[in-house]
């Protein structure tokens, strides 16, 4: 079946196309008038079988509006020229009460509301708000089922895995979610994009997915020419557009703003779309996907922890891991134990994470809502990508391996777009034997991170950079690697965020007082209980403490 708009029907019947034509609305919500359409033209092609009159060659009028078929006369071109005739009258004259565009459908099921007002500065989440774009859409009037932070926020993981992937999180699946593969990944050297974080593979399966027509529109992290480090959000219609949009932008981004664009006149045509985002936004995402009047969604995501509040929180950042903060273009934590701060320049910083300058000024950071994150890996995703399961490689971060999770037949159709452009390995390559358990180095690494998240961190001077440099290789060395490494990410951050909820962020949580297991997936709780000791010592020690 080929979909055609109605002029351009009329020269194909013209031509005999052999082929079961339709008449085309390309909005989703039109396909019932569609339908309408589509047996009125065939009645009048096809005509009654011929009739006693019909054989006498007696003519009868064409009925306005009604479904009666009108009688086969004529040769099939004059009939089919009458047939379009007249379905394009009957076609204007429904048009205000039928075709429906997704816009009408949407102002009429109920569930819009009006975004934020310009001067309102409180989110629904408060100081726990990821900034994530969806209150300043019309989808607010479903913030609280749809937020991350709100009600029992991110322990709706557990439903959603189920309704999205079609089956809960099995046992083995604890740490990096629902999957059907995961496997090292990475573009192949000819075929990377100019702008990117690691290889690049988030931005070429987006550019494939568009070439391949597999969608319309690609929402992506686009930044300003000027401030490369800043989130802007966009619907990318082109492969020009989304190679634009390669790199980190390490702040909170309001991903789902764009949305809007959806019920607008120059969204309207989009039926498929790929998002591409992280964890908290694509909550929020999956759970009004229903209302979205998409035929296809596609959600291809990174993972995510610890995101800079705001611009100002990246500098003060930046000021403690680099000497020329002023030309940072990017930067990661890697494999090595060192922040990689990549340069406009080209030149790249290797910095131990032992030797930040004054690290008590990174207080304030972090966002509140990273702090009662859990979910790392991105559960709800068709194909999740990041870097942390692959073994330390050295070199350049944008020539190293990364690793992605395929969660479900969407998440391997993007990879099979893709193939030409990637290359994949296998994940026996990801399971590495550290020498240290993840489960000793804990402790050491957790008490810095609650002291700066609760402000306590005290002025120290920095060990001398050689010693900051030995450390950073005996821990690479000792620690855990491959996809142990990512566990240990992961066990560090769920128990870090853990503490800060139970002794501060919990009661900050808006709306009614919950229990702190009440808004944990399942995931979190199992992660808590084989560090159960700890946990209750870190209680201890930070009860009555507030997260700055
Ligand atoms: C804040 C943040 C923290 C991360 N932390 C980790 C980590 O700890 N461990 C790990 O394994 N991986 C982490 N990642 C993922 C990792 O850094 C890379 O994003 C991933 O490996 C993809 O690299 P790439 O070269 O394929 O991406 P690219 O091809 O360069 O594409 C990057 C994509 O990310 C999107 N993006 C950029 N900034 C944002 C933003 N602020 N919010 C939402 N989407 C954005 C853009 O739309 C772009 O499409 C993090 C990502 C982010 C955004
Ligand atoms: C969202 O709305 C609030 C309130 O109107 C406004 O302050 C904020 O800048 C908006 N954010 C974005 C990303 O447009
Ligand atoms: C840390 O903060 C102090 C006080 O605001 C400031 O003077 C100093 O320059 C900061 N250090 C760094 C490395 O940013
Ligand atoms: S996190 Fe998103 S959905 Fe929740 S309050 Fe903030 S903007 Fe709204
Ligand atoms: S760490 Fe969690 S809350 Fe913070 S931006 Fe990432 S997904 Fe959202």
């Amino acid at each position: 079946m080929v979909l055609v708009p109605v002029p351009a029907l009329f020269i194909l019947r013209l031509f005999q196309v052999n082929e079961t034509i339709t008449f085309g609305c390309p909005v989703l919500e039109c396909r019932k008038s569609n339908d309408a359409l589509n047996a009125r033209f065939q009645s009048i092609e096809a005509g009654p079988p011929p009739s006693a009159a019909a054989k006498r060659g007696a003519r009868s009028k064409p009925t306005k509006g009604g479904a009666e078929p009108v009688q086969r006369s004529g040769t099939r071109a004059q009939r089919l020229l009458k047939a379009s005739v007249e379905v394009t009258k009957w076609r204007s004259e429904r048009a205000p009460a039928e075709h429906i565009g997704r816009a009408q459908a949407r102002a009429r099921c109920g569930k819009k509301g009006k975004p934020m007002p310009v001067d309102q500065s409180v989110y629904p989440a408060k100081e726990l708000c990821s900034r994530c774009g969806f209150c300043n859409t019309s989808l607010i009037a479903q913030v609280q089922d749809a937020c991350a932070f709100l009600g029992a926020g991110m322990a709706r993981i557990d439903q959603l895995e189920h309704t999205v992937h079609g089956r809960p999180r099995q046992e083995e699946e604890l740490y990096f979610g629902v999957q059907d593969g995961l496997r090292p990944i990475q573009v192949a050297p000819e075929a990377r994009t100019g702008r990117r974080a690691w290889t690049g593979v988030v931005t070429s399966i987006a550019c494939e997915m568009l070439r391949s027509k597999a969608v319309d529109a690609v929402l992506c992290v686009s930044s300003t020419v000027d401030k490369p480090l800043e989130p802007k959000p966009i619907l990318a219609r082109s492969v020009e557009e989304v190679l634009q949009t390669g790199g980190v932008k390490p702040m909170l981004s309001p991903n789902l703003l764009p949305l809007e664009e959806l019920w607008q006149v120059r969204g309207e045509d989009i039926q498929r779309l790929l998002f591409i985002g992280v964890g908290c936004q694509v909550q929020a995402l999956r759970s009004v996907e229903a209302d979205l009047g998409l035929k296809e969604l596609y959600v291809l995501g990174t993972n995510c922890v610890d995101n800079p509040r705001n611009a100002e929180a990246l500098h003060r950042f930046l000021q403690s891991a680099s000497e020329t903060p002023e030309t940072a273009t990017g930067f990661e934590f890697m494999q090595d134990n060192r922040i990689h701060v990549k340069h406009s320049d080209g030149r790249y910083e290797r910095i131990p994470v032992f030797s930040l300058k004054e690290p008590q000024n990174c207080t304030g950071v972090i966002a509140k809502s990273c702090y009662s994150c859990f979910d790392y890996v991105n559960a709800l995703t068709d194909l999740t990508v990041g870097y942390m399961g692959v073994p330390w490689q050295g070199g350049r971060m944008t020539e190293h391996q990364q690793y992605c999770v395929v969660r479900n037949e969407r998440g391997q159709k993007m990879l099979r777009l893709s193939q030409s452009v990637l290359e994949l390995g296998q994940a026996e390559e990801l399971q590495v034997d550290g020498r240290l358990s993840r489960q000793q180095l804990l402790p050491e690494v957790l008490r810095p991170e609650l002291d700066l998240a609760f402000g306590q961190r005290k002025p120290r001077p920095e060990p001398p950079r050689w010693l900051a440099e030995l450390l950073s290789e005996v821990f690479t060395w000792l620690g855990p690697q491959g996809l142990d490494f990512a566990r240990a990410s992961i066990d560090r951050a769920t128990l870090r965020n853990l503490v800060c909820l139970e002794v501060d962020l919990l009661k900050k949580r808006a709306g009614q007082q919950m229990e702190l297991d009440a808004t944990l997936p399942k995931h979190a709780k199992k992660i808590r209980s084989q560090y159960q000791e700890l946990f209750e010592t870190l209680l201890e020690t930070y009860r009555g403490k507030q997260v700055q």
